[in-house]
């Protein structure tokens, strides 16, 4: 719930973007607390009636931001969206093409102690956590374990005294994720929170906060906020790779050349919308759809098939490309759908090996592949 207050009016209302037009002044109120509201003016207590100190936040997104702006839905806006908010989001760390986490509150000294990272969280966050776990490893050489929130806080994790408990969330609202942060907090764990909404009980809670700038997304089904979450767990690996000593100063700045780059490459495929269109068109009946990918592929798979699900009501299941022979390919028949996800040069011959075990049982294959690969026109029936 969140208290907006202007000039003589109070608001209440259970999401920012509900009360932008009139007010961009906001009280959260957290649990176990109470507001008394006149017209202008709101107090806080507590369950004793204790009266508590809040400070207003000033929101810094427009009231346009959180409008549909001539778009037939938000997530279609969202999407189109993604360059924008992504190069915001790397632009608030990157300074004089370096990273500087100062903002997050996270020292050089305790990016050194971190013994393990714990990623939690839930849905398409809990995805960003998985592909940030081959990120975090490969680039910063740090033990990472992925877990979702409705698992973790119904058990008894194990969690090193210096290990660090990363929360990722698009609202920092998530009921499971929210318990997960409070159990590391308990047991006297450092959290780093990557989160969307300034001020959301996430955000207020842990340790650190990484802001990810994707502004208000209004749809349901996440899309920038998970680019922008995905990009975040680049930086922080980039940044602990460079910190502990695991990546030189050169590679480094190649990285983040890189990375810059994405907002770019975003744009590219979103200019060549028609053609997926034309694509999911001819697909639209589709009963099934399989992902397949390794190691980082396979965790966008995962999220590919999430919201194959969630917006067009398909079957979808995404594998690690070299488990699907453990049983499941007997599933794959003619007509199934299957997109081979292949934007590492290493794992690339493997996973179009497992695609034409597909083939061989009828399936169409779909090829995602970075430009210039041109090869997988052999093996694929559609390249994107
Ligand atoms: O707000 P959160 O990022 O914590 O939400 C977690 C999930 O509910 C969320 O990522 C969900 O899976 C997506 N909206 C699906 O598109």
């Amino acid at each position: 719930m969140i208290i907006g207050i202007t000039d003589g009016v109070t608001y209440v209302a259970s999401d920012v973007p509900a009360i932008l037009k009139y007010t961009k002044n906001v009280y959260y109120i957290g649990n176990h607390e109470m507001a008394k509201l006149v017209p202008g003016e709101a107090t806080f207590y507590n369950l004793d009636g204790d009266v508590i100190q809040k400070d207003i936040t000033e929101i810094t997104f427009s009231a346009e931001a959180a409008e549909k702006g001539g778009y037939e839905h938000f997530m279609m806006k969202e999407i189109l969206e993604q360059p924008d908010v992504v190069k915001a989001t790397m632009n608030s760390v990157i300074k004089d093409d370096k990273i500087d986490l100062s903002s997050v509150g996270l020292s050089d000294e305790e990016i050194k102690n971190i013994s393990n990272i714990t990623i939690v969280a839930c849905g398409s966050a809990w995805h960003v956590g998985m592909a940030a776990k081959y990120v975090f490893e490969d680039l910063a050489k740090i033990p990472v374990r992925v877990e979702l929130g409705s698992e973790f806080r119904y058990r008894k994790p194990l969690l090193d005294k210096n290990g660090l408990v990363v929360v990722i969330s698009q609202s920092g609202e998530t009921a499971d994720s929210l318990a997960a942060l409070r159990e590391a907090k308990d047991r006297g764990v450092k959290t780093l929170a990557i989160v969307n909404v300034v001020g959301s009980s996430i955000a207020r809670e842990a340790d650190s906060v990484f802001y990810t700038l994707a502004g208000p997304e209004i749809a349901v089904a996440t899309t920038k906020a998970y680019s922008c979450q995905l990009v975040s767990t680049y930086l922080l690996a980039l940044q602990f790779g460079l910190i502990r000593g695991e990546i030189e100063e050169v590679e480094y700045k190649n990285y983040i050349k890189e990375l810059q780059t994405i907002p770019d490459k975003i744009q590219r495929i979103i200019d060549d919308k028609e053609r997926i269109q034309w694509v999911a068109s001819k697909f639209a009946n589709v009963k099934d759809v399989f992902f397949v990918g390794r190691g980082i592929d396979y965790a966008i798979g995962l999220e590919g098939s999430l919201k194959m699900k969630e917006i067009s009501y398909v079957h979808s299941e995404a594998y690690a490309a070299g488990e699907l022979k453990h049983g499941t390919i007997s599933l794959i028949e003619d007509g199934t759908l299957v997109i081979g996800i292949l934007s590492q040069d290493d794992l690339y011959e493997k996973t179009v090996s497992n695609m034409v075990e597909c083939k061989a049982r009828g399936a169409y294959l779909m090829g995602l592949t970075t430009f210039g690969h041109y090869a997988i026109e052999d093996t694929a029936d559609f390249i994107t």
